[in-house]
């Protein structure tokens, strides 16, 4: 039984009677009397409109926010008065460390200002009607099948933790529900694309789902930051550039440039993150080399599963004949160079440029260049 339903308000005198008098006309008006402060917030570009960094003013604002927020742990909006007997909420994410970024304001409004129709944006009846080789559709379908299983777990991961996180990081948990949002929408349209080819959804992969699982079972929400902003998202980025470069149709093209759009703005808050936690606790680094090291385990501990490389190889050879095998193993093994050479670049541009020599991913990359050089 919850704590509520023994509560029965007819018995309360004191609501009961406040109630009857409101409604005589007869007001309490305690909560007008409350001391604010007072702002009228403008747009500062007319074009633009009332953005949330308008918005950063005086108590409203975060720019003096604790690191550790004990003041509210309700929803209270940032700013609001609290008055005794607010529901705790238990949120698990307390520490402005664990979520801040800069420019976090900004990934909101531009999630916002950017979305995208996946009915509508993209000319269906026309890619229902081109005519895909056996072996190019099957391989495009097989992709498009473990894309989709990798958005379906991008959506779960931010709605795992959306609710988790302290109300005072409103900029960041509104950020993370346009997220679920745009994962919600690849999911959609890769779905859609897989069912208009001709082909259907092709075979999940349990090597995927595995490697997949990790990012949902997380313990914080910076280890899942760092796992899924940075480290997947990332290798996702240039794979959807990959497969821009390898897909069969200039409308599968224009698919991938409106996936692409949203998945550089996520990866753009997990390294905005990473960089505000490396500059504000130095002290972390050695932590998140940890985290990088098991994160990173999961990616070359397990590689590409079938179902993702032999489609890789097939596309980007354009077929299953000998010399055009030979041609897609050299390009996909250039694009998983140069997967890992953006992943230790962004790394290093949020202030980790020791990365590369402290990871085994890196001596394993280095391995397969000099191979492949030889
Ligand atoms: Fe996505
Ligand atoms: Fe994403």
């Amino acid at each position: 039984m919850s704590y509520l339903s023994t509560i029965d308000f007819t018995e309360d005198r004191e609501f009961v009677d406040r109630f009857q008098r409101a409604m005589c006309g007869d007001l309490d008006l305690g909560w007008m009397a409350v001391e604010r402060e007072q702002v009228r917030c403008r747009p500062q570009n007319e074009r633009r409109g009332l953005t949330f960094r308008d918005l950063v003013v005086g108590s409203y604002g975060f720019t003096e926010m604790p690191e550790l927020i004990r003041r509210n742990r309700s929803f209270a909006p940032r700013g609001a008065a609290m008055p005794e007997g607010l529901p705790d909420l238990q949120a698990d994410v307390n520490r402005k460390s664990e979520v801040w970024a800069y420019n976090v304001e900004g990934y909101y409004e531009e999630a916002m200002s950017r979305q995208w129709n996946a009915t509508t944006d993209i000319p269906w009846r026309e890619l229902a009607d081109a005519q895909l080789p056996e072996e190019i559709g099957k391989a495009y379908a097989q992709l498009l099948t473990f894309l989709t299983e990798v958005e379906m777990i991008a959506t779960d991961v931010p709605c795992k933790w959306m609710g988790r996180l302290n109300a005072d990081f409103f900029e960041v948990k509104n950020f993370i529900a346009t997220q679920a949002m745009d994962e919600a929408r690849h999911a959609e349209i890769f779905r859609k694309r897989a069912l208009s080819t001709g082909f259907g959804l092709m075979r999940a992969s349990a090597h995927n789902e595995f490697n997949l699982k990790f990012l949902r079972d997380a313990d914080s929400f910076a280890e899942a930051s760092l796992a899924l902003h940075l480290q997947a998202e990332g290798m996702v980025l240039t794979l959807f550039r990959f497969s821009e470069y390898i897909s069969p149709t200039e409308a599968d093209k224009k698919l991938f440039r409106l996936v692409m759009q949203d998945e550089a703005r996520h990866v753009g808050y997990g390294m905005q993150h990473l960089k505000w936690v490396i500059d504000h606790f130095p002290e972390r680094r050695e932590a998140i080399h940890h985290h990088l090291d098991e994160a990173e385990n999961f990616v070359f501990g397990a590689g590409y599963a079938t179902e993702v490389l032999e489609p890789f190889i097939i596309l980007a050879g354009k077929g299953l004949r000998k010399e055009n095998i030979q041609q897609g193993v050299r390009i996909t093994q250039a694009f998983q160079l140069k997967q890992s050479d953006e992943y230790f670049e962004r790394l290093a541009k949020c202030g980790l440029p020791e990365r590369r020599e402290r990871s085994r991913l890196w001596k394993f990359v280095e391995l397969n260049r000099q191979a492949i050089a030889a």
